[in-house]
């Protein structure tokens, strides 16, 4: 790891200062520093399952207990973990602009705790259930849960409210996105290693249209060779030296 260098850091404050309408979007290594292990990084396995092994429709079906139980455990780490002075700069960056969206693949629920509004939760949020039955959308907060898997009023057994692998995106919210992104001036990409393509295309989409990337992160990641440039770092260490 690098350290952001001196120029990039002047070159993003310059944009951020003169950003009219901005977008922000984030990945795991916004929360890393809240404790909350990322999905490739070392520390993201729950008894030997990859995310990619548990966070399926097909898993689900097999052994919902055993899905339940992965989240119930990622539910307990995000309940204890604070948000950070990344969280707090990206809130801070919404209360100083006229347009702004926070386009987020965390469903941690740490932006809105921090105090982020304008939030498009892309993959849904971890204390979000719904019934597999009756597709009724409900807030679960119990942590731990009493009984996994959980059910709905209905009596139908009740899923995570998130987008698993081979699931779409809610094609309303992307095209919202998508529309805020068309006339940005400015976008900050944060902790996402874009292994997940969403981000990537999010960002072309946004520069395609004249927006200026900025991407942070302490290792090289899909965006680095995208973005305009790429601050090497923490976010919870860049981010307040970028934004006023
Ligand atoms: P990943 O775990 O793939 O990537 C995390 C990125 O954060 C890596 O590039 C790290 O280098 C970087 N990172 C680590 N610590 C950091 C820090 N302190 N500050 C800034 N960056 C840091 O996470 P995502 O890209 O978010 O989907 O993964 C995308 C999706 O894959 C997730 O939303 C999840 C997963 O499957 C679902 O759960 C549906």
């Amino acid at each position: 790891m690098t350290e952001p260098g001196l120029e990039n850091l002047e070159i993003a404050r310059g944009q951020i200062r003169k950003a009219r309408r901005l977008a922000v979007i984030t990945g795991a290594g916004v929360s890393a520093e809240s404790g909350i292990p990322t999905f490739r990084g070392s520390g993201g396995l729950w008894r030997n399952f990859r995310a990619e092994d548990l966070a399926t429709p097909s898993a689900f079906q097999r052994d919902p207990k055993l899905v339940w139980e992965w989240y119930d455990w990622r539910r307990g780490i995000c309940k204890a973990a604070e948000p950070n002075p990344g969280h707090l700069s990206i809130a801070k960056l919404e209360s100083l602009l006229p347009e702004f969206l926070l386009i987020t693949q965390n469903v941690d629920g740490l932006h809105n705790r921090s105090g982020s509004r304008n939030i498009a939760e892309i993959h849904g949020n971890i204390w979000r259930a719904r019934c597999t039955l009756c597709g009724n959308q409900f807030d679960l907060l119990e942590t731990p849960l009493s009984r996994i898997p959980p059910r709905c009023n209905c009596g139908g057994l009740a899923r995570p409210h998130i987008v698993w692998f081979g699931e779409t995106y809610d094609e309303e919210l992307l095209e919202d996105v998508l529309d805020f992104l068309s006339a940005a001036d400015t976008l900050l990409v944060v902790g996402t290693s874009g292994m997940v393509p969403m981000p990537v295309y999010l960002t072309r989409h946004a520069m395609s249209h004249g927006a200026f990337a900025i991407d942070v992160n302490p290792e090289d990641s899909e965006l680095t060779h995208v973005v305009n440039i790429s601050l090497r770092g923490k976010a919870g260490e860049v981010l307040p030296q970028i934004v006023p």
